[in-house]
């Protein structure tokens, strides 16, 4: 039986010949009500805000003793099928922390294992591949993607989560189709990225292909995140900082920006991450997010000046300081704080993933800290 789908807006106003609307009917386009005076999204749009926005990458599982307690084993692409189970790790670090935003529970290779390309995630490994992607042949192992018919369970927590959060917005989340390639090809987490460095040089035609596909799936993950409530999102290239500007330009900018684009008519903002990129600020950008993510590699006012006055940063104090005892942290907080120079449009956040070994209250320190932070200064 074919599922009813919801009308999808951004397919209704793609149509290039269509005039211009004046702004109460780009109103009407949104799917959901959203918080848009939120400090969050009053940052990823680079307007000033009552506070600074604080939120954590992978604050969802990792570290909480909640979390644990509920999880149970298995894979995480078995408990994102849960939608109860999902809501709930979703919201427990916005219960616990007092966060400005939530991030959705699941993986960047959840939709590609949902198309059945074959990836399982292995507990203390990550993501792992049973054939890796080889050649031509391996592009039909990644046909066209539905989420409303390959993980329908990710809209529904998605509906659920925000149902739950009131004026807290909720990000949604995919990956680059750089950072997911390397998965695919490589067959699991790498150090090197060789082979992946190897086809993209090799095979040009078919890299860009697999880039290709590997956005148009991550543009269908985000536009129905979006469309079942998320509020902004988030693009993953964790891994692109391994690659020279000039290669990201040539070989990966082309494919995220096609995901930035298929967004634009949505109105959410898009936040674009990786680390080590510091030689990439401007690239990641360019590719067409209001909001480039900063890891601790490069201080937060030379990520500024990097980046330019229109770009709003999100970043960046190393996830390590949070193991140092309290006053290492605040010092090194403080420091991300007073970089920002008092302009608009930083969210505070860790420049990578918390790690799993955090204790939960220096989290919470941590947010009570910025959030006493006086904005402007
Ligand atoms: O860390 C990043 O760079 C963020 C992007 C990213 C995610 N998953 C997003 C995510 C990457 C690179 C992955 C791949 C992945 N998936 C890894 C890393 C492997 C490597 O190459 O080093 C791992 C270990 C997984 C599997 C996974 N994903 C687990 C076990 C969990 C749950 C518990 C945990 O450890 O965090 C996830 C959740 C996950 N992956 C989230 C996100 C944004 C959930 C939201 C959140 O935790 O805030």
């Amino acid at each position: 039986m074919q599922r009813a789908r919801p009308e999808r807006p951004w397919e209704r106003v793609r149509n290039a010949s269509e005039p211009e609307r004046p702004a109460a009917k780009q109103q009407e386009r949104e799917v959901m009500p959203r918080p848009a005076d939120a400090p969050f999204l009053l940052a990823c749009r680079n307007r000033p805000a009552s506070h600074v926005p604080v939120w954590f990458m992978r604050q969802a599982g990792r570290s909480l003793p909640e979390y644990r307690a509920i999880r149970g084993t298995g894979s995480i692409l078995d408990a994102v099928r849960d939608p109860g189970l999902a809501t709930e790790v979703t919201l427990q670090p916005v219960r616990r922390y007092g966060v400005d935003a939530a991030i959705l529970y699941s993986d960047i290779v959840v939709p590609v294992a949902a198309v059945g390309f074959g990836v399982d995630v292995v507990a203390g490994v990550g993501p792992v591949v049973e054939r890796p992607f080889r050649d031509a042949a391996d592009l039909d192992r990644l046909g066209a993607f539905d989420p409303e018919v390959h993980c329908p369970w990710v809209q529904e927590t998605v509906r659920a989560v925000v149902d739950e959060l009131g004026d807290t917005p909720l990000i949604g989340f995919a990956g680059a189709p750089f950072t997911v390639a390397s998965y695919l090809v490589e067959g699991g987490p790498s150090r090197t990225l060789a082979r992946t460095k190897a086809l993209m040089l090799g095979d040009p035609k078919l890299w860009a292909q697999l880039l290709d596909r590997l956005a148009a799936i991550a543009a269908a993950a985000l536009q129905a995140q979006v469309e079942a409530g998320a509020a902004a999102v988030q693009l993953f290239d964790s891994w692109a900082g391994t690659l020279s500007p000039d290669l990201y330009e040539r070989a990966v900018l082309p494919a995220s920006a096609r995901v930035f684009a298929g967004l634009a008519d949505l109105g959410v903002p898009a936040i674009h991450f990786g680390v080590t990129t510091g030689e990439l600020l401007p690239l990641l950008a360019k590719a067409g997010a209001q909001v480039v993510g900063v890891d601790w590699r490069v201080p937060l006012d030379e990520a500024r000046q990097r980046l330019g006055p229109d770009v709003a940063v999100q970043g960046n104090l190393d996830p390590a300081v949070c193991l140092a005892p309290w006053p290492a942290v605040e010092e090194r907080a403080r420091d991300v704080l007073a970089r920002n120079g008092g302009r608009p449009g930083h969210i505070f956040n860790l420049g990578h993933g918390v790690l799993p070994e955090t204790d939960p209250a220096v989290l919470e320190r941590l947010v009570e800290l910025v959030h006493a932070w006086e904005v402007g200064a």
